[in-house]
């Protein structure tokens, strides 16, 4: 398989990365920062770099990838809020949180659709969050997160609604709570428990799946 991971530097895309070389995949991981992708590199995954939020950084990466093909994108990369009160939420911080979030993946998945449709399986896996969902959302708080995870599986949807004569999947998918520094060292799964259930999912993705919500063990989530 050919994956290319988003946010491959660290976190859950760096131990997915690191879980689908060492069966023999081939990855293509991005970074924001080349500095930071030692690690990433010395495991044989080919390093690109990209920022979401740079617009001029998502062509470069189209025009890298053009011409080679690609079964699967996992738009990782993301970002958590710090805005967990109205009072504390600004224009500023909404925008950023729903660029990287939403805006992000889309923005990738465009210039790496003609890679997709290089190969049969044209899968593209969004990772969002539980927190996300409208119906789940009983607590409040991370204003610009959830709203960031709600508005990237409406996006996940009209993909898969638009891309399925084409032959794509899109999902949209909860990695679990992981220990990260974005999931904090309270979360009860570690990076390499969380990612080898991912692996298996994304193993296991078909047309079927299309439009679907669901956690790393398949089960559907409400929107
Ligand atoms: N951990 C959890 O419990 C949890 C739960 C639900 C959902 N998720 C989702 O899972 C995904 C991965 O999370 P994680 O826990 O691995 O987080 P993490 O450790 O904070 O890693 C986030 C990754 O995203 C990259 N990134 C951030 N902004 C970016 C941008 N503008 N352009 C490109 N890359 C950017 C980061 O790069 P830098 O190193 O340059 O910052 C880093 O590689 C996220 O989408 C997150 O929302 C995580």
């Amino acid at each position: 398989m050919i994956a290319l991971i988003t946010g491959a530097n660290r976190g859950i895309g760096l131990e997915l990365a690191r879980l689908m070389v060492a069966r023999g995949d081939v990855v293509i991981g991005t970074t924001r920062l080349m500095s930071e992708a030692a690690e990433l590199a010395a495991m044989g995954v080919t390093v690109l770099p990209l920022d979401v939020l740079d617009p001029a950084s998502i062509d470069a990466l189209r025009v890298a990838m053009e011409g080679k093909p690609l079964d699967v994108l996992v738009n990782n990369a993301g970002v958590s809020s710090e805005s967990k009160t109205l009072a504390s939420c600004t224009g500023e911080e909404l925008a950023r949180v729903l660029a990287t979030n939403a805006t992000g993946p889309v923005l990738v998945a465009k210039a790496l659709a003609s890679s997709l449709e290089m190969s049969s399986r044209r899968l593209i896996v969004n990772v969002s969050s539980q927190l996300g969902s409208i119906r789940n959302n009983t607590g409040g708080s991370s204003y610009g997160y959830r709203a960031s995870k709600a508005a990237l599986n409406m996006l996940t949807t009209c993909m898969a609604h638009e891309l399925r004569p084409r032959g794509f999947t899109c999902v949209a998918m909860h990695p679990g709570w992981v220990r990260t520094r974005m999931g904090g060292q309270q979360a009860p799964l570690s990076a390499p428990d969380a990612t080898s259930r991912i692996l298996a999912r994304i193993d296991g993705f078909g047309p079927a799946d299309s439009g679907t919500f669901v956690d790393l063990d398949g089960r559907g989530l409400p929107w």
